[in-house]
């Protein structure tokens, strides 16, 4: 089944040259790129992204870090693609989920500075393809 997920590389993955290499392991494992653009995040896109983590401990401080430099937004399709990401990019927690392989197992080693996001899921990926890309 043919999907479509959204991918950031977050203000660390841009600002540590990583762009390349994470936009070349979504097309070594056969997905397909159908927008991308480097742009700032203002707070109200921010707040609107991770609307479902309003009132979490980690909330303010994840705003902070994905408003704090250039991010790379794509549109990501392919088949199972939101599933296939998330095993390109590995667990949230870099160093006791992510295992080696993985974007985040091999460059990442803080929870907040885990380089990327992926899409949880149908309705999410929905949701956030919309809000970054109206036009597509
Ligand atoms: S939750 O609570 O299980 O729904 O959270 P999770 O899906 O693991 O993470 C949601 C996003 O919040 C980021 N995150 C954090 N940022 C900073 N500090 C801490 N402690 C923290 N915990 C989670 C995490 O990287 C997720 O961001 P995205 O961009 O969606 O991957």
């Amino acid at each position: 089944m043919t999907e479509r997920t959204l991918v950031l590389v977050k203000p660390d993955g841009v600002s540590r040259g990583l762009v390349g290499e994470v936009i070349s392991r979504i097309e070594r494992k056969g997905l397909k790129l159908v927008a991308l653009e480097l742009r700032a995040v203002d707070r109200g896109l921010a707040e609107q992204h991770y609307a479902e983590h309003d009132g979490k401990p980690f909330f303010e401080s994840l705003l902070e870090f994905i408003t704090s430099g250039p991010v790379v937004a794509a549109v990501v399709e392919g088949p199972r693609a939101i599933a296939a990401f998330r095993q390109l990019a590995g667990g949230t927690d870099p160093v006791e989920k992510a295992t080696p392989g993985t974007i985040r197992g091999d460059f990442a080693l803080e929870t907040q500075f885990n380089l990327v996001h992926g899409s949880d899921s149908a309705d999410s990926a929905a949701r956030e393809i919309k809000l970054w890309f109206p036009d597509l």
